[in-house]
C-alpha cells in the first residue's frame, strides 16, 4: 500500500467519463474554467489523510506531538483543517504566527523556531503564551531572557542544536565539523546549559531540538538522531544532576516527485523513532521523553497541486519542443532553484493519446524558468489545462510577485466541492504600498 508521502497524486485521482482529469469527484478543467489558472488547488482528503496517518503511526508512542512546519504552506484554511486533527505548528515569524491568530489558532501547542528572531517576534510570541521555543543562538538566549524578564514570564524553551548528522534525499552523513548557520554546535551545548541554569532565570530548559534535512529517504538517519539527543541528555543529566524531558527530531520525511522517488513511509520512520528512543532510554537509563516531530513536505506536498493553462508552443527541429503555461518560477521556484523534478498531466485529455516529449517553460523572463524538462505529455495544445502535481509544499510559501506577475488564487476541493481559500491577487493590491507622489 501507498501513503501519500510516496504517491505523486492525490489519493481519489482518476480520469472521468468526459475524459478530464477528476480529484475528490471535481473535475479540474471545469475547476480551471471556475477559477483561471493558474490555481493552487489543495484537496482536503488527502491532506487529512496525511495527518491522520502522522498521528496513527506515532500513537503507539503516547507522549508524541505533531507540529506542521508551517514554512511548507501556510494559509488559514490549510491551518485550520491540521488543527483540527490535533496538530501544533512550527513557526519561523511574526506573520505565521499572526497567520494562525488571523485563523483563530492560538500559539499554545506550537513552538517557535529560527535562527534570528526579532524583538517583535519574540515579544509577540511571549504574549501569545506560545508553547515554547527553539532557541537557535547566545544571542536569542539573551534577547529570549531579558524579554521574559520585562514581562515577568518564565518561558519554556528546547535548545537547537547541529547534531553533526546532515543527509538529504540519499546522501546521509555523519559531519565531522558543524557548518549551518542553524543551532549551536554540539559542543557547545554545556556552555549554554551553565547559562541558563545559573544566568538566565527567565527561560525553562526542557528539551533538545534538531532538524537535519530535507527529502529524507533513509530511516536510520532518524535512529541516530535519537540516539544522539538522548545522549546528549544524559551528559546533561550527569553534569548537572537535571534531566531534559521533551526531544524534537524536526522533519524531512521524504516524498515521490517522480516515479524513481521511493521514500519511506510515516509508518516506517515512526517505528524506528520509537524503537530508538526504547533502545536508548535504555541505554542511558533515562525516562521516556514527550517527542515532538515537525514535519512540513511529507504532510502537504501530494494534496497540493498546479493547474495552468497552456499558452504559446514553440518547436526546435531536433532539439525539443517548449510549451508555455501561464506560470512558472514566481508560482513554483523549485525547479529553478534546486533543479526540483516535478510530474504533470494534461487534464483535458484521456492518457494514451497522441504521446510527445516536451518541455513545460513558464512565462517568467529567465531562461531558467523552466518547471519540467522533457515530459511525456498527452498531445498538449495552446489552450489545454495542464495539472503539475506534488505542490503543496514549498510552492504558494516561496511565490513571488517577479516581473510583477499576480500570486494565484488557491481552491481547496473536498467531495465534489470547491472553496476559494487564497484569493486571486489583484492589480490594486500588485501596487498597494507603492508611493508615486
Ligand atoms: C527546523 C525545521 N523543522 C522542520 C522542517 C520541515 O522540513 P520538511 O518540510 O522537509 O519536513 C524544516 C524545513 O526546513 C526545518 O528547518
Amino acid at each position: 500500500m501507498k501513503y501519500p508521502n510516496q504517491s505523486v497524486k492525490p489519493i481519489s485521482t482518476k480520469i472521468n467519463n468526459k475524459g478530464n482529469l477528476e480529484i475528490s469527484k471535481v473535475d479540474l478543467v471545469d475547476l480551471a474554467k471556475k477559477y483561471k489558472t493558474p490555481l493552487y488547488v489543495i484537496d482536503k482528503p488527502t491532506l487529512e489523510k496525511m495527518a491522520k496517518d502522522y498521528i496513527d503511526a506515532f500513537s503507539r508512542y503516547k507522549n508524541t506531538k505533531i507540529l506542521f512546519a508551517s514554512k511548507a504552506l501556510m494559509t488559514g484554511a490549510v491551518a485550520k483543517v491540521l488543527s483540527s486533527l490535533g496538530l501544533g505548528f512550527d513557526v519561523v515569524s511574526l506573520g505565521e504566527m499572526y497567520t494562525l491568530i488571523n485563523a483563530g489558532i492560538d500559539l499554545k501547542k506550537s513552538s517557535f523556531n529560527g535562527n534570528n528572531k526579532s524583538i517583535e517576534e519574540i515579544e509577540f510570541a511571549l504574549d501569545k503564551e506560545i508553547d515554547h521555543f527553539s532557541v537557535d543562538n547566545f544571542f536569542e538566549l539573551k534577547q529570549l531572557n531579558e524579554a521574559a524578564l520585562r514581562k515577568n514570564k518564565i518561558q519554556k524553551i528546547h535548545i537547537r542544536i547541529t547534531p553533526n548528522i546532515e543527509c538529504h534525499t540519499h546522501d546521509y552523513i555523519k559531519t565531522g565539523q558543524t557548518d549551518s548557520k542553524f543551532g549551536f554546535p554540539i559542543e557547545k551545548i554545556n556552555d549554554v546549559v551553565d547559562l541558563i541554569l545559573n544566568q538566565y532565570k527567565n527561560l525553562n530548559l526542557v528539551g533538545l531540538h534538531a532538524h537535519i534535512g530535507s527529502q529524507i529517504f533513509e530511516t536510520q538517519p532518524y535512529y541516530d538522531l535519537v540516539g544522539v539527543l538522548l545522549g546528549e541528555i544524559k551528559k546533561i543529566k550527569d553534569k548537572y544532576n537535571y534531566e531534559l524531558s521533551e526531544i524534537n527530531i524536526g522533519g524531512g520525511l521524504g516524498i515521490t516527485y517522480s516515479e524513481n522517488d521511493n521514500p519511506p513511509s510515516v509508518y516506517d520512520i515512526a517505528s524506528v523513532v520509537i524503537q530508538s528512543i526504547e533502545d536508548n532510554t535504555k541505554k542511558f537509563d533515562l525516562k521516556k521523553p514527550i517527542l515532538y516531530i515537525e514535519p512540513g513536505r511529507s504532510l502537504v506536498c501530494s494534496a497540493g497541486f498546479t493547474l495552468y493553462t497552456i499558452g504559446s508552443t514553440k518547436k526546435i527541429e531536433g532539439i525539443r519542443k517548449y510549451i508555455t503555461v501561464d506560470g512558472g518560477m514566481a508560482d513554483n521556484p523549485r525547479p529553478s532553484m534546486y533543479q526540483a523534478l516535478y510530474c504533470a498531466q494534461v487534464a483535458n485529455k484521456k492518457e494514451n493519446n497522441k504521446k510527445e516529449i516536451v518541455t513545460v517553460a513558464g512565462k517568467f523572463c529567465e531562461s531558467g524558468d523552466i518547471l519540467i524538462k522533457d515530459i511525456e505529455l498527452d498531445n498538449p495544445q495552446t489552450g489545454d489545462i495542464l495539472c503539475v502535481f506534488d505542490t503543496g509544499a514549498y510552492c504558494y510559501s516561496m511565490s513571488s510577485n517577479y516581473n510583477n506577475i499576480l500570486k494565484p488564487a488557491m481552491v481547496m476541493i473536498e467531495e465534489g466541492k470547491d472553496k476559494l481559500i487564497v484569493r486571486r491577487q489583484t492589480l490594486e493590491q500588485l501596487v498597494q504600498n507603492d508611493i508615486v507622489n
